[in-house]
């Protein structure tokens, strides 16, 4: 009999959840879903342990999440005294992606993360953990979004202050705000982002605010001295020229980050793709990887979503598509020393013949099959075909 009922309960115990959760979440009920989160991820370990794994991290990040907004709700962000806007963002780090990086850069945040983590045995030795992390390097490469990474791995919330945009709307009352921003950042664990930190620093220039602004420098570098342990600052820039070296020097680590490498650029496209990276060929990203010599990682990225939206929704082959956002294909005309970069590209990614990547690139076969013997002599490859290609 009991063992009727088990079995009984047992038919369709994923049914149960679904309906459960449902009801949870229309009543907005986060607790409860937590609850039956966890009671899923229990029944579905020894089925469908990867399943589990999936959701036991979906509950993790959820968690880190409702902690913020638990915090923001119960101490909401400061807010400009005349205008009442809230001086701060707290963005949602549930979905933060790791970087790509190159290896001495991440290793740099994987020691302030093991840090930052290990803080209790360093504290008891006397030792400092660090607090705070200026980060520098052109646009596009990562900054911001290592920041949303970072604080999702501390599990702290993020909070977000753009000094671009706020410096000129708070025009004179920058230095009332920031003290506001610092004092609720201090309140709470949580990882405060300044980003376009530049933006202190350019407006010295603007001899009308210069008494305001060597008050907003004075603060923040006596900030970075006595900030409290269970904060970090993560002060972004684009411009490394100009901060002023006594700033650069309060921070305990300075990370540079550089431009994407070849590996690190055909890794961006190829999670920049979705689903898509799956049926292209390694050979593709290896071709546009040297295609983009120079770009950031930002750039890269748009083009790859962009390439996949147009497979998907014109029918456009991937190669091509990527080719066009990444700015080879526009009609035609690319460099002389680019046909094989592009033509490898095409017969790698594409079933096209030499005959119809000629046409597509408006050069002539024997020019096309020139530079792919030519790119097959230099690198020493033999195979002629892609593997899985006619
Ligand atoms: N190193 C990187 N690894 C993965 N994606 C990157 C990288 N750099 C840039 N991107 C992509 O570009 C977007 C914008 O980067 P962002 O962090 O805003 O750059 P920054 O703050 O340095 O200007 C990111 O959200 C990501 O999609
Ligand atoms: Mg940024």
């Amino acid at each position: 009999m009991a063992g009727e009922k088990q079995n009984k309960n047992r038919t369709d115990p994923i049914s149960k959840l679904l309906v459960d959760s449902l009801k949870a979440g229309l009543a907005r009920d986060t607790e409860r879903l937590e609850l039956i989160a966890l009671s899923a991820t229990r029944r579905l370990k020894p089925g469908s342990p990867n399943l589990a794994r999936e959701l036991a991290d979906m509950l993790a990040s959820f968690s880190v999440n409702a902690s913020s907004l638990r915090w923001a709700a119960e101490n909401p962000p400061p807010t400009d005294s005349d205008e009442g806007v809230s001086l701060l963002r707290i963005p949602s780090i549930d979905q933060a992606h790791p970087p790509l990086l190159d290896d001495g850069v991440a290793s740099q945040f994987h020691s302030f993360i093991n840090r930052r983590r290990s803080m209790a045995k360093l504290l008891q030795e006397g030792l400092n953990p660090p607090r705070t992390i200026l980060c520098q390097g052109p646009p596009g490469t990562g900054k911001t979004m290592t920041a949303n990474w970072l604080a999702r791995e501390l599990q702290i919330p993020l909070v977000v202050l753009d000094l671009a945009t706020s410096i000129s709307s708070y025009l004179g009352k920058t230095g009332a705000n920031l003290r506001k921003i610092l004092d609720y950042a201090r309140s709470s664990p949580c990882l405060l982002l300044l980003d376009e930190f530049d933006a202190i620093a350019k407006r010295r220039d603007d001899q009308s605010d210069v008494g305001e602004l060597k008050r907003i420098v004075n603060v923040l570098l006596k900030e970075l001295e006595d900030w409290p342990y269970h904060s970090v600052i993560y002060a972004a820039t684009n411009h490394q020229e100009m901060i002023d070296p006594a700033m650069e020097r309060r921070f305990d680590l300075v990370v540079q980050m550089p431009l994407p490498a070849p590996d690190q650029r055909a890794a961006i496209l190829k999670n920049s793709l979705g689903s898509f990276a799956e049926h292209a060929d390694e050979q593709l990203f290896e071709a546009c990887a040297a295609l983009t010599n120079g770009a950031n990682g930002s750039d890269i990225h748009r083009a790859g979503q962009s390439a996949a939206s147009k497979h998907l929704l014109e029918n456009v082959p991937l190669a091509i598509a990527l080719l066009e956002e990444l700015g080879y294909m526009a009609n035609g005309e690319m460099e002389k020393s680019e046909v094989g970069d592009v033509a490898r590209a095409l017969r790698s990614g594409t079933d096209f013949t030499v005959r119809e990547i000629a046409d597509l690139i408006g050069k002539s076969p024997t020019s096309v099959q020139y530079h792919l013997t030519k790119k097959e002599k230099d690198g020493g490859k033999k195979t002629k075909t892609t593997p899985g290609k006619r």
